[in-house]
């Protein structure tokens, strides 16, 4: 299983978030978590399409958006155009999953699909045969710096035994309140995207990236 930290960019410098992004390179990264938020889905606004515009032209990274965003299915195509690599739409925010993951398929980025930490499993697992990627959320989406929800634990594990029981490939992310403590438990849980903002962003970044991206490849080797 491939595991990767993918350093949420809300949790940026925005004055100076290319220098920040070549840093997370030079650590390392190989995927760039992008967090879009419109006010309504979740309470707060943060980016949309000029920012992941303008970080495209200087990045190779693996462009992973994560749309918090009220159908979302408007504005897939315009992520894709402007340089998504892999384009997440929340299950509630859907009026019709399946057709938003046909539009993500269609506009040639991979699948992720991701559910609130009130949603449960049952509510997405006839679509795994049809995602790249299942996002579980561990904190209320919306805002960075919030503590993990011990009862997604389950959730995680509950999902890596159905995704292993159906035989298939895809990858379990999580996002929020990913940090030292954190990190072990989602891991051996299940999960293999680990987003992170604060944890990264906070102090040192190179040197905190070195270190989670080291921690990570530790913990994995003991679960594989
Ligand atoms: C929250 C976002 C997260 C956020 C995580 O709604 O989806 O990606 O940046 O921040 P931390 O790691 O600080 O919890
Ligand atoms: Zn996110």
């Amino acid at each position: 299983m491939e595991y990767q930290l993918c350093p949420s960019i809300l949790s940026a410098d925005f004055n100076r978030l290319g220098e920040q992004i070549k840093a997370l390179e030079r650590a390392g990264v190989k995927w760039l978590h992008i967090d879009v938020m419109d006010g309504d889905f979740v309470p707060s606004i943060s980016f949309g399409m000029p920012v992941i515009k303008s970080i495209r032209k200087e990045s190779s990274l693996f462009f992973d958006v994560h749309l918090m965003v009220s159908a979302p299915e408007r504005y897939i195509k315009d992520f894709a155009e402007c340089g998504a690599d892999s384009i997440t739409v929340h299950a509630e925010a859907c009026e019709d999953l399946e057709r938003a993951i046909q539009l993500i398929r269609d506009a040639g980025a991979e699948v992720g699909i991701s559910i609130k930490p009130a949603t449960p499993v049952n509510d997405i697992s006839h679509f795994l045969d049809d995602v790249d990627t299942v996002l579980v959320m561990t904190v209320q989406p919306g805002f960075g710096g919030q503590k993990y929800i011990e009862d997604c634990t389950e959730k995680i594990q509950e999902l890596r035994e159905l995704i292993q029981k159906e035989d298939l490939d895809v990858n379990i992310q999580v996002d929020g309140g990913i940090n030292d403590d954190t990190l072990e438990t989602v891991i051996r849980a299940g999960a293999n995207l680990l987003v992170a903002g604060s944890y990264v962003f906070q102090g040192d970044l190179e040197a905190n990236t070195r270190k989670i991206i080291d921690k990570i490849q530790e913990i994995s080797e003991e679960v594989e």
